[in-house]
């Protein structure tokens, strides 16, 4: 029965965009705790638990809106595009919480880079499972200022460590739909013998 239910929830957990979010709703704090928990029990290889996140809600999306779309704009030189700052200051206003997600970096473990890179995207795919769960939207972007060198202290990130990205979360006011897959034979080789 459990196993039909995660069946389910698997396959029915979609990315939910900042516009389909339904605005000025907030999600508790403790819900958010919750989906972190869950994210913190991901797989990792060494116990490095490489996992580090900052969490935005309130106020602190200002600041996040703020922080990334000023520094896209010192950055962006001669590829600045106003729609990109735009949305940079105002998406992150859309949604109830951001969490930016953080690898720190354990070099004392002989653990490759790329597995803790990895553990932290089976985090994200615990927390995508979670706000499926809750009934709750939120997608993993990767845009904006995510992999500059220059935005990392600003999540406590150090020079070893990665931004991987930003988790945003939010009620949905207008669901995902459409989603496909290739059928399971092309990705799928089975040796039998
Ligand atoms: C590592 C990673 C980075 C992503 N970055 C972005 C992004 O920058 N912008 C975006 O719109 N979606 C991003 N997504 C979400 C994908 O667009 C989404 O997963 C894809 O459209 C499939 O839809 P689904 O999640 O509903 O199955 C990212 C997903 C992953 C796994």
């Amino acid at each position: 029965m459990i196993a039909e239910l995660f069946n389910q929830l698997a396959r029915s957990r979609r990315s939910v965009f900042p516009d389909q979010f339904e605005a000025g709703k907030k999600v508790d704090d403790a819900i958010i705790k919750e989906i972190l928990t869950n994210a913190t029990w991901a797989p990792n290889h060494g116990k490095t638990e490489p996992w580090q996140f900052t969490v935005f809600s309130g106020e602190g999306l200002n600041k996040l809106a703020a922080f990334q779309s000023e520094l896209y704009k010192e950055l962006a030189g001669d590829s600045f595009k106003e729609l990109t700052y735009t949305k940079l200051q105002q998406n992150p206003l859309k949604a109830s919480h951001i969490v930016a997600i953080g690898m720190k970096r354990t070099t004392n473990k002989n653990i490759p880079e790329v597995e803790d890179i990895e553990a932290v995207a089976c985090a994200v795919q615990n927390m995508y499972l979670s706000v499926t769960a809750y009934g709750l939207g939120g997608y993993w972007t990767t845009g904006g200022v995510t992999y500059k060198e220059e935005a990392k202290s600003f999540f406590g990130l150090g020079e070893l460590d990665k931004l991987l990205g930003f988790f945003y979360i939010g009620y949905i006011a207008i669901p995902s739909k459409g989603a496909t897959r290739l059928p399971l034979e092309e990705k799928v080789n089975w040796i039998k013998e």
